[in-house]
């Protein structure tokens, strides 16, 4: 069965205190939530533990926004796959643009990364999308088949049951232009059609899909109504809690 997911990326954004606030008013605001759709938090490593304690009792899940490339030793400034789990972690956000492109993460990076977050039992949100040299060039089928197949050809069809797609074109990220709903619904089709193709109908049919980039209460409605759009990875509009909320209730 497909879930719904509304997940918010919080990026490099707000203090503890400040993070803590956001993620009980998250809490208050999704009691109203209808059950099919669930919600997620990603905030920054230093806000895990104690927003935690704050999504306790609830059924907010938590995220981190990356994890490390090996299990644990001598990588400064590194957080392992265990350490998340640890701390209550039951998703990892892997591949978002921004690391892609300000970090050097690779797909084969990515290909260890996902490994290592599926052996320890975390569920993996990885992100695919073109920048606007690649939309504008027509290549943008080919640029997000090719990272899809890059990392999830590496796996089985069981390991996808634990993984959801998110599908960020990076020229609507941040920028208020959102892709239209026919643009992300398009991309999305493909998406799932590279997955039908190695994995099969039934594990295509039952990915989630998410699109994210200026996703808000006022357009995230056109976009879920489409069909193999499963709800959105939410940046700027995940910082205030009646936005995020505003979302996730357009199902
Ligand atoms: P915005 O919603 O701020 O465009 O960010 C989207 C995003 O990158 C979520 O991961």
């Amino acid at each position: 069965m497909r879930k719904y997911i509304v997940a918010g990326n919080w990026k490099m954004n707000t203090t503890v205190p400040e993070g803590v606030e956001l993620a009980k008013a998250v809490v208050a605001a999704a009691k109203e939530l209808p059950a099919n759709v669930e919600l997620v938090v990603a905030p920054p490593f230093t806000h895990l533990y104690p927003v935690a304690e704050a999504l306790k009792g609830s059924k907010v899940k938590l995220s981190a926004q990356n994890c490390a490339d090996h299990e644990k030793g001598a990588y400064t400034g590194e957080v392992a796959v265990n350490m998340l789990t640890s701390v209550g972690c039951e998703y990892t956000i892997l591949g978002h643009s921004e690391r892609r492109q300000y970090y050097g993460e690779t797909d084969e990076k990515l290909v260890v990364k996902t490994k290592l977050a599926l052996e320890a039992g975390l569920k993996v949100i990885l992100c695919v999308g073109e920048n606007l040299d690649e939309r504008e060039a027509g290549k943008h089928f080919d640029v997000v088949t090719a990272q899809t197949k890059a990392v999830l050809y590496n796996f089985t069809a069981e390991d996808l049951k634990k993984v959801v797609i998110a599908y960020e074109p990076v020229w609507a990220i941040g920028t208020g232009k959102t892709a239209t709903a026919a643009q992300a619904e398009e991309i999305h089709a493909c998406i799932r059609s590279v997955i039908a193709e190695k994995f099969g109908l039934e594990a295509a049919d039952d990915m989630t899909i998410l699109y994210g980039g200026s996703c808000k209460p006022s357009n995230a409605k056109e976009l879920f109504a489409e069909k193999d759009i499963d709800g959105g990875l939410i940046g700027g509009a995940a910082l205030k809690a009646e936005d995020f909320l505003g979302i996730a209730k357009s199902f």
